[in-house]
């Protein structure tokens, strides 16, 4: 079975110019309870892919075509309120920056106990519970502290890890993370990706997995997309892809990995 299904989806913005095609005919599956991911440079259209899924592109973007299936209902023409209703319960998106997810004037715990209000009927100390029990599941050192610290006291990991556990607490069926460690030292990297893989192992997930870094991506994905100034050049299996590449760019994008290794 599979969740997720992107056929020939076309974003576009408009210009002076003429459109700016930055996703420009890309298709893809997500199966059940696996790691697709998005691998390719600055500007290929990753983000932009991540974005039309739930409907959240920039001003001035439009979609010039194809299908978006989530559950095999079309993301691209569904009422504005079920997207709602779908964004952050079924499917969450954890981005590069984690202080674009975070509100600065409420403290984390708060936060996150709004985020499961919104989606489920509980009580207000049954939400601030489980709040708190997800501090611990993305093992946030004093989770009882953190709860009540605001983002900006903060460091960068642990804004990450709340983040996480933020498009954790509605039991999402697809998580979509857009460089989720791009903005993290190098350690502290190390520590986000583990715990990714630790959830991906114990949770029931299907994930779209953006990275520009191939490391990375072979080792959180299933399968792998490489993609190339709005398109998808090379799909498959992440081993296939890793092993024998058949596209130039994919070579080349694999060869300026090694020659960092
Ligand atoms: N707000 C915007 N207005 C106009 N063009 C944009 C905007 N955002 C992105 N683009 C265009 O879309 C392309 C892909 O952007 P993006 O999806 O952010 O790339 P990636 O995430 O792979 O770095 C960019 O190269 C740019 O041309
Ligand atoms: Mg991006």
């Amino acid at each position: 079975m599979k969740i997720l299904q992107v056929d020939d989806l076309k974003t576009y913005f408009r210009s002076r110019q003429g459109p700016v095609r930055a996703v420009d005919g890309v298709s893809f599956e997500i199966e059940n309870n696996k790691v697709f991911g998005l691998v390719g440079e600055s500007g290929s259209g990753k983000t932009l892919t991540a974005l039309s899924i739930v409907r959240l592109i920039p001003e001035g973007g439009y979609f010039a075509g194809g299908r978006i299936l989530f559950n095999e209902k079309d993301l691209l023409t569904a009422e504005d309120k079920d997207l709602r209703k779908l964004r952050g319960s079924k499917i969450s998106i954890v981005f590069q920056d984690p202080s674009s997810s975070l509100n600065p004037v409420f403290t984390v715990g708060y936060q996150i106990a709004e985020a499961i209000l919104a989606h489920q009927d509980i009580s207000h100390p049954a939400a601030a519970e489980l709040a708190l029990e997800f501090l611990r599941r993305v093992h946030i050192a004093d989770p009882k502290r953190i709860f009540h610290d605001y983002p900006h006291q903060l460091s960068g990991g642990t804004k990450q890890r709340i983040s996480i556990a933020m498009a954790l607490v509605n039991s999402p069926e697809l998580v979509i993370l857009d460089e989720p460690t791009t903005a993290l030292d190098v350690t502290i990297q190390a520590q986000i990706l583990d715990l990714l893989t630790e959830i991906i192992e114990k949770e029931k997930l299907s994930m779209l997995f953006i990275s520009h870094d191939f490391g990375i991506v072979a080792r959180m994905c299933d399968e792998v997309g490489v993609m190339y100034k709005g398109k998808i050049v090379e799909r498959g299996p992440t081993r296939q892809v890793l092993n024998s590449p058949k596209e130039p760019y994919t070579i080349s994008l694999l060869e300026s990995v090694k020659a960092l290794a």
